[in-house]
């Protein structure tokens, strides 16, 4: 199982290293540190100023006792976490595998929020919440609270969790291996298994300035070699955009594999030097199969494979 909470609130403390001249920078380093503190920001409508406002009312001084309070209780809190959630696993519905709870630090006004990663849902605490009310609650008490709240007003998002589930699997692999194309045949392997709408997974890879085909799952094609502008795969390559094709016989500029696909998504696969290395290619039988949702999990498992070009 995957572990449900983590505390991150060591990023947050991080502003006691910076004079309070230079709080902006820190909150806008954080804030490409810790994604989340960007999506909570968009959420509630704060701009940087409201809150390096806040933080300007709460002082150093205050900041600086509630590191310490934290660096105090802190192993205390985390073990009892994780006794909490040993106990309820069944209440907590964590096989369900769609939400994680992170410990943040945030502004201080609510006691947690729901952001929706690509990777499911991330339930934020609030540090600054619970410290300020430490006399009248716990971590564990805004937790629970938290975890029902969510599991009672959210369906279970099986599509989401299964994307959560496969990008731990992928990310494992990529880390595992220093070859990348046992790492890629092991990638297409376990993206037709994960997803029954994926009716053929490959890698085309650039090379001499075209396309050749890479590993793959499924019917085999006589699209070996693709120029760059051919094709919806050679589109995406020009462009360097992923392309999503909801019925691929709308499309005029497109290279046929096998009469059953009925759309396609394309997402191309950036090096550390940022120029196009290859492309993740998926084709359905099913029209209009893929989401905003398949394209930001594909668009993520490119930057894994970043390490490889
Ligand atoms: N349909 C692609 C060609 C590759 S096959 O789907 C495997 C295209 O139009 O570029």
């Amino acid at each position: 199982m995957r572990s449900v909470f983590r505390d991150i609130t060591d990023n947050f403390f991080e502003i006691l290293s910076y004079k309070k001249e230079e709080w902006n920078k820190f909150w806008h380093i954080y804030k490409i540190k810790v994604p989340y503190v960007e999506l909570y920001q968009k959420k509630n409508e704060l701009s940087d100023e409201k809150i390096l406002n806040k933080l300007f009312s709460y002082g150093r001084k205050y900041l600086d006792e509630m590191f310490w309070y934290k660096f105090e209780n802190a192993e205390k809190v985390k073990t009892e976490i994780i006794k909490m959630v040993g106990k309820n696993v069944q209440k907590y519905n964590l096989q369900r595998g769609d939400y994680t709870v992170r410990i943040i630090g945030l502004t201080g006004d609510k006691p947690y929020e729901f952001v929706d990663t690509y990777a499911g849902t991330i339930i934020l605490i609030d540090y600054l919440y619970f410290y300020k009310n430490k006399e009248k609650t716990t971590i564990k008490e805004i937790m629970d609270k938290a975890i029902l709240d969510f599991i009672e007003n959210n369906e279970v998002n099986e599509k989401k969790a299964n994307f959560w589930i496969t990008y731990d699997e992928i990310k494992k692999v990529v880390y595992d291996n220093k070859n990348k194309n046992i790492a890629m045949k092991k990638i297409v392997k376990i993206l037709d298994k994960r997803f029954d709408y994926f009716d053929w997974t490959g890698f085309y890879l650039v090379e001499n300035n075209e396309l050749k085909l890479g590993e793959f799952i499924g019917e085999p094609t006589e699209h070996k070699k693709i120029k760059f502008g051919e094709g919806i795969c050679g589109q995406a390559a020009e462009t360097q955009k992923t392309f999503v094709v909801k019925d691929v016989n709308k499309e005029s500029n497109y290279l046929s594999c096998s009469p059953k696909t009925k759309s396609e998504i394309v997402v191309p696969i950036f090096g550390k030097n940022n120029s196009i290395v290859g492309e993740i290619d998926i084709d359905s039988h099913k029209v209009n199969a893929f989401d905003d949702g398949d394209k930001e999990f594909l668009e993520n498992i490119a930057i894994l494979l970043k390490k490889y070009f």
